[in-house]
């Protein structure tokens, strides 16, 4: 008998929206078949007509674990991401210590396993002297990351020599770099004569850091990883230039993500959020958060990914140059993208693959990312009809708010599944384990 049956779903398929159950056996979706087929299982939930989408992919978190354990850990950030029906999430390396070597991985996956409620995988750092750790990576690891600028953790490789030598390593063995791109020199430059500036605002410090910090670090990265031959993904692209830039030079292997904070918030909202709008890139005019909305759907851009960068309350309270950098994003991204649903501006097909279809092709996850017969039963149900507001005091995650908060949304998860678990269920984490998730091979 089946583990698991789901009835009176729509689901959300790749290509189309079907009105049929899910048979599932070990973790896996065995079966998608129409209601009247439906096997007698241990368990039935009715998704009473609901949307079934598949479990999003965060392909770009901070869970803090080792050393900041204090914003955030694996219990809680996962259990944000479960209740943004987040079912899998890939964990940055600007931990302390920093995931550059093979010994602090492996550190941090004793850390994740016991209690990590949704599957998960890492991403390696790039450092100025760790190529010999890049030789001798395995297949096991979502990528290698590049900071090209200082930001919170201190990681950071900003030698373009060293840059393209790793670039080398990485595109002999097919591993996939990841960026931070923002030059470093201009980012200074900037942050010297703010330094100056008498009573500097949150407002003075996005101005401080113009586009052109990150289209230049982009247009270079564009550059090094095509003479070095390597697959690149630009994570939180932010301003019109960069998009430009991808346009133009869009080819196999080259990828970015946008975050939820530049789809939805711009310098506008500074005044309101003061300091805890502080983020690295950080929030732009309206004329680019415009040109991100059309780049994710004529394709430039690939991917909507959180940046989920947890600090604390007095972090975000210091000076704007002391507070730290970055806002939490996992628990809102979906509710974000259901309301934009209701609204006309993009459909659950583009939601879906721009949250899990195009992340597990990038991340080349084995077995997650649609709804597909033999894949992972990662999955979550969402009303698009139900109303409520944002509010901090119901958030999972440890930093306890939201740049979000108060907003009034239409369209929540209601229950999310991990390979057949039920790690959500309308308010409530459950207590199964998530695991680390596999990658599939170069050649396949
Ligand atoms: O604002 C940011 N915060 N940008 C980053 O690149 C890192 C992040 C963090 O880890 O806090
Ligand atoms: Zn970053
Ligand atoms: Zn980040």
């Amino acid at each position: 008998m089946p583990d698991l049956v789901i009835k009176n779903a729509r689901l959300v398929l790749s290509d189309k929206i079907v009105q049929a159950g899910l048979v599932i056996e070990e973790g896996r979706i065995k079966q998608i078949v129409s209601d009247p087929k439906l096997p007698q299982a241990d368990r039935v939930i009715d998704a009473h007509g609901n949307y079934v989408l598949p479990g999003l992919i965060d392909v770009h978190v901070h869970l803090r674990e080792p050393g900041s354990s204090s914003k955030e850990d694996w219990i809680t950030g996962t259990s944000a991401a479960a209740a943004g029906g987040v079912t899998t999430v890939l964990d940055m390396p600007n931990t302390q210590p920093p995931t550059t070597t093979i010994q602090t991985l492996s550190d941090k996956r004793a850390i994740a396993k016991p209690k990590a409620k949704v599957d998960y995988g890492f991403h390696f750092g790039a450092s100025l002297d760790n190529l010999d750790e890049l030789r001798r990576l395995e297949d096991d690891i979502a990528s290698v990351k590049f900071y090209m600028s200082v930001t919170t953790g201190n990681l950071r490789v900003d030698n373009d020599a060293v840059i393209y030598e790793e670039l080398k390593i990485l595109a002999k063995k097919g591993i996939l770099a990841t960026t931070h791109a923002e030059n470093r020199d201009m980012v200074q430059y900037w942050l010297e004569k703010l330094k100056q500036k008498e009573n500097p605002t949150a407002v003075d410090y996005a101005d401080y850091r113009p586009n052109i910090c990150a289209s230049t670090a982009l247009n270079q990265l564009l550059y090094l990883s095509r003479k070095a031959g390597s697959r690149i993904h630009f994570c939180h692209v932010s301003t019109r230039e960069e998009v430009n830039l991808l346009r133009k030079n869009k080819r196999e292997g080259v990828t970015s993500e946008v975050t939820p904070h530049n789809l939805f918030l711009t310098k506008e909202n500074i005044k309101e959020l003061g300091n805890y709008s502080k983020v690295n890139p950080p929030l732009r005019s309206k004329q680019d958060q415009g040109t991100l909305w059309k780049a994710i759907r004529s394709g430039v851009i690939d991917v909507i990914a959180t940046d989920h960068a947890p600090h604390l309350l007095e972090e975000k309270e210091k000076d704007i140059l002391s507070a730290s950098s970055g806002m939490p994003g996992l628990e809102t991204l979906l509710p974000l993208l259901l309301n934009e649903v209701g609204k006309g501006t993009i459909s659950l097909i583009e939601l879906s693959k721009l949250t899990a279809g195009s992340p597990a092709k990038i991340f080349r996850i084995r077995g997650k990312g649609a709804i597909v017969e033999g894949y992972d039963a990662d999955l979550v149900i969402v009303d698009l009809k139900k109303e409520a507001k944002v509010e901090n005091e119901k958030l999972f995650t440890k930093c306890g708010w939201s740049p979000f908060d108060g907003w009034k949304l239409r369209g929540w998860p209601l229950k999310t599944f991990v390979r057949g678990n039920l790690v959500f269920d309308e308010g409530v984490i459950g207590d199964t384990l998530g695991k680390e998730i596999t990658y599939t091979k170069n050649e396949e």
